[in-house]
């Protein structure tokens, strides 16, 4: 059995999952599940990345040790992994134990093969991706970021990285498939040709990581310690059967990673591997990025999507068929509520539904339940026959390239010709007008179809194929399609009832609803030091939000003295559109006006609020909800038992703009 060894990157256990990292994991999941539909033993792998300093600084801010704040966020990305039907075989974290002995050994091979030498690195120092940068001054913006660096001067072991240029660029130039898409492995392929510089790999600022073997003080650079969970997760360096697996597996066939760390996974990766004489992976894939109504996704700025509100509103399936099929894999794509809900009553409710439900309820109805047998094939009949098989020959092919949009637009084209039949026959006629035999062909042939669907769209809607595959009173293992070319229904199969597998949506309250739950969610998990105003739905939800029990760690007053509170008179108040929560204020702040959105239209009409002197919180970033800028947030007490705001107000005899302090 051929197999095929995957991996997403291993997610920074620092924050909670939001719509970007569903996007990988999803799409590897929907490779693993093809690879196994094909035959392939497939196993995946992910994880979360629990060591370096930005996870020791989240931690600190919110008075945790890192390890409690990576045992949070972890769990919740295992939780969201469930919760989407990922089948992953592997769940690595890099602070378990037996990544130990694998990073260790890694750094010993390297060390052996003379590609470690010890210096001091005297520069800047990009926090945010735990990245020296060699092109700026310390105190510039990161190159990758646009974040300031900070200088930094450190004693480190170093990797030779500068003397791998020209065997990269031949394992480039031999494996053309190493890096896809092209356009991304063209920039790797000039990054390299413009000159490698060695890479610092170990630390001696922080402390929270992996300690390097004989050097007190150093622990592991947080990329070194994460590329090799790849191979921890299947046992590399555990001894015994775990190894055994591990020789098995490896090396990987697909690395699948955002565009933003493709650098990492093309460059440094291999050259440590070469080094350590390991084999190389077979191929790395930088998906582009999700974007929110074309903006970036930003924690802090309160610019995310969280899958939960939708898994739970229109189900799993229906967010993995968006993203596979609005986002053309490798470019960025944008998400939008209103896009999913179109395509789900399109694309689901009307497409694929129908087709299905048409077909079982006229079995139920016209054949007691039981798949007629087949007549002769007319002309009719083999036109869609030839169709079926072009749609088989297509759907791998553009699986097998990760093209997802165009493999699912092939199947969906054999859809639309099932409905042109349907429409050329009426099934639902015919039965009246005595035509049996016509009937029973129409009948089976969409049974048929059917069956095939449900084979082709398992890798990206397993739990809707697997309801469809019971209804139409299958029994054999849906995952099971090597051979689906020559398999067909069984005539005399009795179908199961017809429910309706995407009933249609209405998209005004569905979005509501998925929006009133993401509001809550992340009101839910707001830090205690970060509600000043849970009610005021504009608050950008903090760096991280931990998931459980609230902290509340006492700050200094320049902690407190950041957030800068001001006086101010409501000028206007008025609703927006479908927006039940959220208000439109303008605000007198003494130097301007400002326009604000506040969660507070559940307990005051606009009418009241003009002339009201006001709490505002001046200098926060401005962020967009429902496509109007907020700029600033409005103060209000959270009351129980159910958190409804109150507005806190100052006498009007205080001016405007007069700070809180
Ligand atoms: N911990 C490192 C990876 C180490 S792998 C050895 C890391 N983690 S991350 O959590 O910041 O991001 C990991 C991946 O999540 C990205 O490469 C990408 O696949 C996915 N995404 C995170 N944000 C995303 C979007 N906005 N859009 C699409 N994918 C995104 O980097």
């Amino acid at each position: 059995m051929e197999k095929f060894y995957l991996t997403t990157p291993i997610y920074y256990a620092n924050g909670r999952p939001h719509i970007g990292h569903v996007y990988c994991t999803f799409a590897a999941d929907a490779i693993r599940r093809f690879h196994a539909l094909n035959g392939a033993e497939a196993r995946l792998t992910t994880g979360t990345d629990e060591h370096g300093q930005k996870m020791a600084e989240t931690a600190r801010k919110l008075g945790l040790e890192p390890r409690q704040l990576a045992d949070r966020y972890s769990a919740n990305f295992r939780a969201l992994w469930d919760e989407l039907g990922i089948q992953y075989d592997h769940f690595i974290r890099t602070t378990e134990t037996r990544h130990i002995p694998a990073v260790h050994d890694m750094f010993r091979r390297c060390q052996e093969s003379g590609a470690i030498y010890k210096s001091t690195y005297t520069g800047a120092y990009c926090m945010y991706d735990e990245a020296f940068v060699t092109e700026v001054e310390p105190g510039q913006p990161c190159p990758e970021c646009q974040r300031p660096t900070e200088k930094v001067t450190e004693e480190n072991y170093f990797f030779k990285l500068s003397a791998f240029a020209d065997k990269l660029l031949a394992l480039y130039a031999e494996n053309p498939d190493f890096i896809r898409p092209e356009a991304r492995r063209n920039e790797v392929i000039s990054f390299v040709k413009g000159g490698l510089k060695d890479l610092s790999i170990s630390r001696t600022s922080i402390t929270w990581g992996i300690p390097v073997p004989d050097a007190p003080g150093h622990v592991f650079y947080v990329w070194f310690d994460a590329l090799t969970s790849y191979m921890t997760a299947i046992g590399y360096a555990q001894g015994g059967e775990a190894e055994k697996e591990f020789k098995r597996l490896w090396p990987a066939n697909l690395h699948l990673v955002g565009k933003e760390i493709l650098r990492f996974h093309a460059v440094y990766w291999p050259a440590f591997l070469m080094a350590a004489g390991l084999p190389l992976p077979k191929g790395v894939y930088a998906h582009g990025l999700m974007l929110i109504e074309n903006d970036k996704i930003s924690k802090s700025r309160g610019n995310l999507i969280l899958a939960e509100p939708i898994t739970r509103t229109v189900g799993a399936d229906a967010l993995r068929y968006f993203l596979a099929r609005e986002i053309v894999f490798g470019q960025d794509g944008s998400f939008s509520y209103d896009a999913l809900v179109t395509r789900f009553n399109s694309d689901l409710a009307n497409g694929l539904g129908n087709l299905v439900s048409r077909t079982l309820t006229l079995i139920n109805r016209d054949f007691d339940g039981a798949i007629p047998a087949p007549p002769p094939r007319t002309d009719a009949e083999e036109a869609i026959y030839r169709k079926a098989a072009e749609t088989i020959a297509k759907w791998r092919e553009h699986f097998g390239n990760l093209e997802f949009s165009l493999a699912l637009e092939t199947v969906w084209s054999l859809i639309a010709e099932m409905d042109r039949y349907i429409v050329q026959f009426k099934p639902w006629k015919l039965a009246e007008a005595g035509e049996r035999e016509k009937l029973a062909a129409v009948l089976y042939t969409c049974a048929d179809v059917v069956r095939l669907l449900c084979r082709m769209i398992e890798p990206v809607m397993p739990v809707s194929a697997a309801r469809i595959w019971k209804m139409l009173g299958e029994t054999a293992e849906l995952t099971n399609g090597a051979n689906l070319e020559n398999e067909h229904v069984a005539a005399g199969q009795r179908v199961g009832k017809v429910e309706a597998v995407f009933p249609r949506l209405d998209a005004e309250v569905t979005i509501a609803k998925m929006r009133t739950m993401e509001q809550e969610q992340l009101n839910a998990n707001k830090p205690a030091e970060a509600t000043a105003a849970p009610a005021a739905a504009p608050a950008p939800a903090p760096a991280a939000e931990p998931a459980a029990a609230p902290v509340n760690p006492k700050i200094a007053i320049d902690d407190f003295l950041k957030v800068e509170m001001r006086v101010g008179t409501v000028v206007t108040a008025e609703r927006i559109p479908k927006a039940d929560k959220l208000l439109k204020l303008t605000v007198d702040i003494g130097t301007e006006v400002r326009q604000v959105c506040a969660g507070i239209a559940e307990a005051y009409q606009p009418e009241e609020l003009p002339g009201k002197k006001v709490v505002i919180v001046a200098n926060l970033a401005p962020r967009k909800l429902r496509g109007l800028e907020s700029n600033g947030m409005i103060v209000a007490a959270a009351v129980e038992p159910d958190g409804k705001p109150v507005l806190v107000t100052v006498p009007d005899s205080v001016p405007n703009g007069a700070r809180l302090r």
